[in-house]
């Protein structure tokens, strides 16, 4: 494999993709892995993450230069561009040119591997207080910026490269054309991984951590706990039972949408509960998001419990009881709930930070490391249905997060019918692949003057989100025609009582957040 090593905060898991879309293996490792239980990996490349300390910061995290010296090839970023030069005899420190957001690289070596074939001026991304004041001896500098007299070294002859920017962000503009230099060129490796070996790779890992115990899968009809169904399916066949909840909160149709496309395609075992009044009861009073969230994470894992309980007792000899839990967590959902190292508690998500303590059940999680559009592949390589593969995200708590104030049945028969007419009209302009989802939300709390039918109304607005996005960490509001926005807003305050008004949320991720709770 290609080791990552994390450094801290929230950019190894990024790097490990990024080195994947060269189409090569990669795993992260922490950085507290000695370096002896690293090489036992035998890795065919290392690269060093960012990170947030100061390489001379009192508990930083330390380089042992056994790994440099092993005679494999290494790439260190940002932080772990500074532990090199430190480890390797050269300078770091203030250069008084604090440098955050986009700057401007300009390549100084013209041999260099790194940056052969590409712009001696590049814009890059860079977020660091310390920097490399002198290259280690054997290093040749290969760029600058205005902050930074050494920003990029490299020594070919021992394989050894590193960058004082960050080129696994998008914002730099060649940083994936640098990562693939390293490791195409630097280290001289040939791209060979796919999605397939990706899908073989994770059914094995599953294949090892359940054994011979059985599982179950909360299947929503979304792409990712369909993924991961597929894939545990793949892995201990009919050991698996996939249970799905109907907490009240779907979208009109799911259920239904479930059953024609996922079972069909899988002939996967489903068990399907009714536990809106549950979910409802239990969200009775609520409206604080934080709160609502973990009530419905709690909630799904009781649901899940109960059904564990009732598999096992319908049988005659019931030898293993269902001790596995299979969820279909991103990794973009492990971040926001605050899992990644040294990462903010932004929202918790149901499957992460929303498990009750008492959580009884192994976890499954076989995506935890994977972003969106991998997932996508990885599902079509295992046989999902396109059509549940290219869904749109929706959210496991669902309308729930959508209703702004308490969650009530009236207020969800308001909501599923305006977000029923929003999704059809999307869908008959065409646009469904061009947006990456479109919550409708209801401001149950908010109220406001309409004039309908010749009456006054007060009523409530409907938020339409649609956003643009690549992977949910960030996104951008969808431009939708004006056309289709009149459609859907005519439409929702003439066929949906009790709403008069629908708004457009123009807002992008950050400042916002894709829901609104
Ligand atoms: P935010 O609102 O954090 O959403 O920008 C990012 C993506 O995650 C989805 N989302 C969730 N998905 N359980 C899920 O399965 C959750 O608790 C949850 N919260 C947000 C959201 O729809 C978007 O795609």
């Amino acid at each position: 494999p290609v080791l990552v090593v994390d450094f801290g905060a929230q950019y190894a898991q990024l790097i490990a993709r990024r080195v994947r879309e060269c189409a090569l293996y990669s795993e992260v490792v922490p950085h507290t892995m000695s370096a002896a239980e690293m090489l036992a990996k035998e890795p065919a490349a290392i690269v060093l993450s960012g990170g947030p300390s100061s390489v001379y910061a009192e508990g930083a995290p330390s380089l042992d230069v056994a790994l440099l010296e092993a005679g494999v090839p290494v790439f260190g970023i940002c932080y772990g561009f500074q532990a090199m030069a430190d480890a390797l005899g050269g300078t770091v420190g203030h250069t008084g040119g604090r440098e955050y957001g986009n700057t401007t690289a300009t390549i100084t070596h013209t041999e260099s591997v790194l940056f052969a074939g590409q712009p001696a001026e590049q814009n890059v991304w860079m977020s660091h207080g310390d920097g490399v004041t002198e290259a280690p001896a054997g290093m040749t500098v290969c760029a600058r910026t205005p902050g930074a007299p050494v920003a990029a070294f490299e020594d070919p002859a021992r394989k050894l490269f590193g960058v004082q920017w960050h080129p696994e962000v998008l914002h730099s503009a060649h940083g994936q054309e640098v990562l693939r230099n390293f490791l195409l060129k630097g280290a001289g490796l040939e791209a060979t991984w796919t999605a397939a070996n990706m899908a073989e790779e994770l059914v094995e890992q599953v294949r090892e951590q359940i054994g011979e115990g059985r599982a179950i899968c909360g299947l929503s009809g979304g792409v990712d706990s369909s993924v991961a169904a597929a894939m545990v399916q793949k892995a201990i066949g009919d050991r698996l039972t996939c249970v799905f909840v109907d907490h009240g909160l779907l979208r009109a149709g799911e259920a239904e949408q479930v059953k024609e496309d996922f079972v069909a395609a899988t002939g996967v075992d489903l068990v399907v509960v009714d536990a809106s009044q549950q979910f409802l009861d239990a969200l009775a009073g609520q409206s604080d998001p934080e709160t609502k969230r973990k009530i419905i994470g709690r909630e799904f894992i009781r649901v899940f419990e109960q059904a564990a309980r009732d598999i096992v007792g319908a049988e005659s000899s019931s030898e293993h009881p269902v001790e596995f839990l299979v969820q279909g967590t991103l990794y973009p959902d492990v971040v926001e709930s605050g899992g990644g190292t040294g990462a903010a508690n932004i929202k918790s998500h149901h499957n992460v930070g929303g498990l009750p303590d008492d959580l009884q059940f192994t976890l499954v999680e076989p995506l935890r490391s994977l972003f969106k559009d991998e997932v996508r592949q990885v599902g079509l390589e295992l046989g999902v249905p396109e059509a549940i593969v290219w869904r749109q995200p929706f959210p496991g708590p669902g309308l729930g997060i959508r209703i702004i104030g308490e969650v009530t049945a009236e207020r969800l028969e308001i909501l599923r019918a305006a977000d029923l007419i929003a999704r059809e009209e999307l869908t008959a302009a065409g646009l469904d692949r061009d947006i990456w989802q479109c919550p409708v939300v209801l401001l149950a709390d908010v109220r406001s003057v309409g004039v309908q039918g010749d009456g006054r109304t007060y009523g409530h607005p409907i938020v339409l989100r649609p956003v643009s996005s690549e992977d949910a960490m960030t996104a951008d509001w969808t431009r939708l025609p004006y056309d289709v926005l009149a459609k859907i807003s005519n439409r929702i305050t003439n066929e949906v009582a009790d709403v008069n008004r629908v708004v457009l949320d123009v807002t992008s991720k950050p400042p916002g957040t894709i829901e609104w709770e």
